[in-house]
């Protein structure tokens, strides 16, 4: 028997004795998934020190313990809820919000929230063989809190979904344990999810750039009339904070020794003869993730998106910054592709909320990337790294259609075909990367020679914490 109280939450889960029972059933299946496809080979003797939700106040956010990770307490959180709270944007704006889900949004919001809630344990299922691979064990730690993070960001979508869907709930939570990660027949549902995630630098990169487009809709999905919806991922912003400081953060530490190694052989550029990671290498990491990200946030013209707005289900980033919530008669101005030719055109805003909210994405993936070339400028070195154009290796939208290089300049198919591993991974690259993160680092305080320490450790702990103890 699971007890109540092997599921910890804040929604007062004993005095729904349905839903408790509901998740009661779903939770052994979860288990076995996360035993299958979580992170391999670290489940039985390792114990890791990581941070454990037990409340949404301050003290009960930050609890350390070690933990077995399939003993981890994955739990049920919802932020506060704000006292009349009413629709902050689109059609029904000044309307209270709503505590269930209205029948005629019932399909779009299951959708949001399938989609959402599929994102979350196929992140795991990409990253579960760098263990094997990991720089430190400061990192394999951070690793391993990110990936229970993303587990219990699915208990969310799942609380949801049995809590507010009935019958179709159930089948949908059935379904988002039964999707895998590159599966042929099942794959997850958005393409960015099926590719395995096997270099660390490609990890970081995803916890800056792919995490951060977690964090763009979970910052809209915040803004819902949903109630429950919009708590449910104001407190799952907490966590993805976390996640895209371990991507920031990881590419800051490689930065910072390719900078160091550089220095060391004489200002040269070819770092990899010293077993570190050039800065091409770095950028090309960057032009493919930020890339990737920008397709997640879907098509510049969507009716979808439009709707999601008029109804209230989707807002657009920090709403309240806005000036005019309902945005009927706004236009917003975007780069469109006729004829093979990129032209400005104005389109209702409603209609361009994904064009919104990647804008809302560009600058904070931005803030990033500056802080990254700080740390070049100070130790003396001229190159500095950016975000590719938007137009760059896109495969949804407008610029699906064409390509161009890095700076937006449009290319034919044979230049493309030619040069684009100029701006792209490419097997080589991999190939070379695997090479210098095939000896993982499990000793205490040390750290893989491509990457530098970290400026301090977890919970105030040192660097050479035992971050990761095995039981033999
Ligand atoms: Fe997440
Ligand atoms: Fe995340």
């Amino acid at each position: 028997m699971i007890s109540s109280d092997k599921i910890p939450n804040n929604v007062d889960l004993h005095l729904n004795k349905r839903l408790q029972r509901a998740l009661e059933h779903w939770q052994p299946a979860y288990i076995q998934w996360w035993r299958d496809m979580g992170p391999q080979g670290f489940q039985h003797f390792h114990e890791i020190y990581v941070r454990t939700a037990i409340s949404v106040d301050a003290a009960g956010w930050a609890h350390f313990e070690y933990v077995k990770l399939p003993e981890y307490r994955w739990g049920i959180f919802l932020a506060d809820p704000v006292v009349n709270r009413t629709i902050g944007f689109g059609d029904f704006f000044g309307q209270p919000v709503w505590q269930e889900v209205p029948g005629e949004f019932r399909n779009q919001l299951r959708r949001l929230i399938v989609t959402q809630g599929d994102t979350e344990p196929a992140s795991v299922e990409q990253q579960r063989w760098l263990g094997h691979r990991c720089p430190s064990l400061y990192d394999m730690r951070n690793l391993f809190q990110v990936n229970v993070e993303e587990g219990r960001h699915l208990w969310a979508m799942v609380y949801l979904l049995h809590s507010y869907f009935g019958r179709d709930g159930r089948d949908e939570a059935e379904d988002l344990l039964a999707r895998q990660s590159g599966n042929q027949d099942k794959p997850r549902i958005l393409e960015a999810f099926n590719e395995p995630i096997d270099t660390w630098l490609d990890f970081f990169m995803f916890t800056m750039f792919t995490d951060r487009d977690g964090k763009s809709q979970l910052l809209s999905l915040s803004e819902s009339s949903l109630d429950p919806l919009a708590r449910t991922t104001r407190f799952m912003l907490t966590e993805e904070a976390h996640h895209m400081f371990v991507g920031d953060t990881g590419i800051h530490r490689i930065v910072e020794r390719t900078c160091q190694l550089m220095k060391e052989s004489g200002f040269s550029e070819d770092v990899r003869r010293l077993g570190g990671i050039d800065l091409p290498t770095i950028q090309k990491h960057i032009n493919l993730w930020f890339s990737l990200s920008l397709d997640l946030h879907g098509n510049e013209i969507s009716t979808n998106a439009a709707s999601y707005f008029a109804n209230g289900l989707k807002g657009r980033a920090e709403e309240g910054k806005w000036t005019e919530h309902r945005v009927i008669e706004t236009t917003y101005d975007l780069d469109i592709v006729e004829n093979g030719a990129v032209k400005r055109e104005a389109v209702p805003m409603r209609n361009a909320m994904n064009e919104v909210l990647r804008d809302w994405y560009v600058d904070d993936c931005q803030s990033g990337v500056t802080r990254w070339n700080k740390t070049l400028e100070k130790y003396g070195f001229s190159d500095r790294l950016r975000l590719p154009d938007r137009k760059f290796n896109r495969g949804i939208g407008q610029f699906a259609s064409i390509h161009t290089d890095p700076d937006g300049h449009m290319l034919s198919d044979d230049e493309w075909a030619r040069r684009k591993y100029e701006w792209l991974p490419s097997p080589a690259d991999k190939k070379y990367l695997l090479s210098i993160m095939n000896q993982p680092i499990y000793e205490t305080g040390k750290f893989a020679n491509y990457i530098a320490p970290p400026a301090r450790g977890v919970n105030r702990t040192p660097i050479n914490f035992e971050y990761v103890r095995t039981e033999m």
